[in-house]
């Protein structure tokens, strides 16, 4: 098992380094920002929705979704959160992050995201359920049309090609309902070709701190 660092970005959030990899979780330039900027700002607050179903790659610290759950709980939409994950973090990593205290969210919600059962869909609050996986994005075979919205938040594609081939990008256009957002920190030329070449409508939009564009993709 590859070896994780907590690090501390530059907003005062915490992150891991994946030393196998020698790849981050999240942006040094600040992990919370960067979770509000490309899941909440660029993607969830565009539905307008009553209800939304969430399909994330790599549930791993829980960061996106605890920011989800705060933003489900302020809105009054109600969240069906699916989460893949292949290698969850074990406790003594968990309990170390500052999640809930940097974003200012009761810490009973971060350890009930993290201590929900594994393939199991929990309501952790009435606005928010979870159903975490403990399974390779790969292969999860969503039924087609299923979900609002993906946050794609894999390792990036120098470190991860596979989570970016076409086979996974057209898995994910198959799972999303039309008009279905999918949205990713990522803004390389080639995974936005291979998102349009599986269907999807490409915008480059601004980026987090630290970064001119990232890339979301809407199911047309
Ligand atoms: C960039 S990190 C982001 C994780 C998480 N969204 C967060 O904010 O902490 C990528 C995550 O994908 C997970 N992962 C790697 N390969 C995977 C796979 N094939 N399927 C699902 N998750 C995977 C990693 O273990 C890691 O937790």
């Amino acid at each position: 098992m590859s070896e994780l660092r907590l690090t501390t970005t530059k907003d005062g959030s915490h992150s891991l380094l994946n030393t196998d990899l020698n790849e981050h979780y999240h942006s040094q330039h600040g992990a919370l920002q960067e979770s509000i900027h490309v899941f909440l700002r660029s993607a969830f607050d565009h539905l307008q929705k009553p209800s939304v179903s969430i399909l994330e790659y790599g549930f791993g610290t829980g960061l996106n979704a605890l920011l989800t759950l705060q933003e489900a709980q302020k809105t009054h939409k109600k969240v069906h959160y699916t989460s893949l994950e292949a290698r969850p973090l074990n406790t003594e990593i968990i309990d170390q992050l500052n999640y809930a205290d940097q974003a200012g969210i009761d810490p009973r919600y971060f350890a009930d995201l993290h201590q929900a059962k594994w393939n199991e869909l929990v309501a952790i609050t009435p606005y928010f359920s979870l159903e975490k996986r403990k399974q390779r994005f790969e292969d999860y075979m969503a039924e087609a049309n299923t979900y609002d919205l993906i946050y794609f938040d894999a390792f990036a594609p120098r470190y991860h090609p596979e989570a970016w081939s076409r086979e996974v990008l057209h898995q994910c256009y198959e799972a999303l309902k039309p008009e279905g957002i999918w949205v990713s920190y990522c803004a390389q030329g080639a995974v936005r070709r291979t998102l349009m070449s599986v269907g999807f409508t490409v915008e480059k939009i601004p980026g987090p701190p630290g970064k001119r564009e990232m890339l979301r993709g809407i199911k047309t």
